[in-house]
């Protein structure tokens, strides 16, 4: 049987930060794991990647439709090419930083758009997979945002909730639209997560770093257990006197 486990959550909620120190641990006990992070991982989804991210367009912006096309079109080729050949190995485990419930949280929820048709296009290009587990690093946007930079009053606070730097069609970039679009975005990992609370984990990402990574790892290692990966035969002395199981 295999595992996919993905992360999710808001800007600056330390997403990379948690995926990097479950990776470090995975290998520390010689678990072995294919880490994915989208869009990318193909030729297609690289080329995508640098049309969202890079500077490609200087500061000209997506519509929001074909952004959400691009999320999609990037993660139907991931699945198609990597994805779903690897689930087909006995015992592989993938670790996802965002899978499709960004699409839903940041394209639904954030730039407002139907949310069934986001849920059709996520479906046709996922073929319906679904993480076993997801972690949301939930935290207030302020803070997240303010981890990256972004000042109190470039966010708005002290003015108006809807007050940002940017307007909502102004950047390409996520960190520079109004909290109100974090908020939604927020709002809407929570809407997933009451959806199907056997599937998400959520984790308080206000905390700090070893308390949120102690929470992911006890969960983590509940689930490789569950799923008959015997972890103690592989963990060393070191590993055994890490608080690995301290309760948070
Ligand atoms: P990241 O590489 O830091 O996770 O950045 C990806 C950005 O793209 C992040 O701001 C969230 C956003 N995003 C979406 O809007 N929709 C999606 O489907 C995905 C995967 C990411």
């Amino acid at each position: 049987m295999s595992l996919f486990v993905s992360f999710e959550g808001g800007e600056g909620s330390g997403k990379t930060t948690q995926t990097d120190l479950l990776r470090q641990q995975l290998e520390r006990v010689n678990v072995q794991y294919l880490f994915i992070h989208e869009p990318g991982h193909t030729n297609l989804g690289e080329h995508i990647r640098t049309l969202l991210k890079g500077n490609r367009f200087g500061k000209e912006t997506i519509s929001k439709g074909a952004e959400l096309f691009l999320f999609v079109a990037a993660r139907a080729e991931l699945v198609s090419k990597v994805l779903k050949p690897s689930l087909k190995n006995k015992g592989a485990i993938i670790i996802a930083d965002r899978f499709a419930d960004s699409t839903i949280a940041y394209q639904g929820y954030g730039r407002k758009l139907p949310l069934d048709l986001v849920g059709s296009m996520n479906a046709l290009a996922t073929d319906d997979i679904t993480p076993d587990m997801t972690f949301l690093l939930d935290c207030p946007p302020e803070v997240g945002l303010r981890r990256l930079g972004v000042t109190q009053i470039e966010l708005g606070v002290q003015e108006s909730e809807h007050v940002g730097r940017l307007d909502e069609e102004d950047s390409r970039k996520f960190e520079e639209l109004p909290l109100a679009f974090h908020e939604r975005v927020r709002q809407g990992y929570h809407e997933l997560a009451q959806q199907e609370p056997g599937r998400w984990c959520i984790v308080d990402a206000t905390k700090s770093e070893d308390d949120i990574h102690r929470k992911i790892w006890k969960r983590f290692r509940n689930l490789l257990e569950t799923n008959g990966v015997d972890l103690a035969g592989n963990l060393t002395a070191d590993d055994l006197l890490r608080p690995l199981d301290t309760p948070n």
